[in-house]
């Protein structure tokens, strides 16, 4: 007869995983609620009224949904998200015992200090100007542009270009991101989760060695 509150925060209905399993458990099991938490809630989304709160999880968010109470914390999801989310609860007093955590990737320390040293050693080696400048090609879409290395990842720089890459996770888990290169080489910052064939590319782990070709 434990409560428990699952709470889920996604892109929007579309990519909004297992979420007919939770709701069907949530209505059979006494004393389990959900709350679903879109970034950017479709208009599909609003006309079913498929999410409870918009944005990001937050301080107030997670504050309204639990009055002062004790609770243990289970949390899992990609390293930014835990990160932030980890912080914000011990920020409200939660003790490090009550936090329990699994990641979707690399085992990120959650310690902000310690997570700075870590991404220092982990920090890619970044492009090394040359004479002729690093370019992407997006061949379907008939697109070329410069890479300056402001962008994350191939998947930012390809949003930052006005295309569309389906994504889900953005951390190399899902494979949702995965796209065919053509010509060229890249290097990935977070490893992905899965082997990939010959010629594939996640996006959102990724940045270009040298100039490249995708397929997309
Ligand atoms: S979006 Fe999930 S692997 Fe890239």
């Amino acid at each position: 007869d434990r409560r428990a509150l699952f709470v889920h925060a996604c892109e929007n209905g579309d990519v909004h995983a297992l979420s007919d399993e939770v709701s069907g458990l949530v209505a059979t099991r006494p004393g389990l609620t959900a709350h679903y938490c879109y970034r950017s809630p479709s208009e599909r989304d609003k006309a079913k009224q498929r999410f409870h709160s918009e944005g990001m999880i937050s301080r107030d968010v997670l504050q309204r949904l639990l009055p002062i109470d004790d609770y243990d914390f289970y949390l899992c999801g990609p390293p930014p998200l835990m990160q932030a989310i980890y912080a914000m609860l011990r920020a409200l007093g939660v003790p490090k015992l009550r936090i329990a955590y699994e990641f979707f990737g690399p085992s990120t320390v959650l310690e902000p200090d310690a997570f700075r040293t870590s991404a220092v050693v982990a920090q890619p080696a970044r492009i090394v100007p040359t004479d002729e400048a690093t370019t992407v090609e997006f061949r379907k879409s008939a697109l070329k542009a410069i890479w300056d290395g402001s962008a994350a990842s191939l998947l930012d720089f390809a949003e930052d270009h006005g295309l569309k890459p389906e994504f889900s996770c953005r951390s190399g888990i899902c494979g949702t991101c995965k796209s065919r290169l053509v010509s060229g080489d890249v290097a990935y910052f977070e490893e992905p989760l899965d082997e990939l064939g010959a010629g594939e590319v996640l996006l959102c782990c990724s940045r270009p060695s040298g100039s490249i070709v995708l397929d997309i």
